[in-house]
């Protein structure tokens, strides 16, 4: 099956993002404002989730409705994957979590895995990898290698601001994986960094510079 490449168009993630674009919002209002927008885009990712027709017994009669065919496994990309995770966990609550530890060598762009671990249902269930960035797109195709070799085949992205390189390069690696983005930017520069972008998530979520 060949995936899609959404960007998403809609009044209050635009409006978000420029509040998270913006250098001068502080750490809290950027972690809130990260995980909301990971709400809003979780309602839209998953219209195509496949459902199954159930009968459910009301206090008056037998209802036939529907429910998730499998179950969801979110993956965030350790460490700027994880501020978007509550927000997507409002609308999925049930949903399970693996992690993957990966980061770019700042010189060399070259990524190291440090942490993979993930729940024994994930090869049966919809993978939905998290992370705010998709730079040179080097980490999530490492993450998306990662995932596929636990079986897993059901497998979408959700990010914030990608750069044409990454998303070209993903498609390229893993044409069956969905990517659904809040906007796609201009380009990268030299050091690797979406522009205009809003600079390094990790660091600007966790305040660690
Ligand atoms: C950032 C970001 C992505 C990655 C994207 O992580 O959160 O995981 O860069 O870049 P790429 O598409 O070029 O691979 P980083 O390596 O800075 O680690 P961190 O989240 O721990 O800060
Ligand atoms: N990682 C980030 O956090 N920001 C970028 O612009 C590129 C990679």
């Amino acid at each position: 099956m060949s995936g899609k490449v959404v960007i998403f168009n809609h009044p209050l993630i635009h409006h978000k993002l420029s509040l998270i674009r913006n250098e001068n919002t502080n750490t809290k209002d950027f972690r809130q404002t990260v995980s909301e927008i990971g709400g809003l885009m979780a309602y839209e990712v998953t219209r195509d989730l496949k459902t199954i027709e159930v009968e459910v017994k009301t206090p008056i009669a037998i209802a036939r409705t529907k429910q998730l065919a499998n179950d969801v496994v979110l993956v965030p990309i350790l460490r700027a994957g994880l501020g978007m995770i509550e927000g997507i966990m409002n609308l999925i609550p049930t949903a399970k979590v693996g992690h993957v530890g990966l980061y770019r060598d700042e010189e060399t762009l070259e990524i190291h895995t440090y942490y993979a671990k993930f729940p024994d249902i994930i090869s049966k269930s919809t993978v939905m990898i998290v992370d705010p960035m998709l730079a040179t797109g080097g980490s999530l195709i490492k993450a998306i290698d990662l995932v596929k070799a636990t079986g897993a085949k059901d497998i979408i992205y959700v990010g914030l601001v990608g750069a044409p390189e990454g998303v070209n390069r993903v498609v390229e690696a893993h044409p069956d994986v969905s990517i659904f983005l809040a906007a796609l930017d201009e380009k990268l520069n030299e050091k690797g960094y979406i522009v205009p972008g809003l600079g390094d998530c990790g660091d600007r979520l966790f305040g660690t510079k």
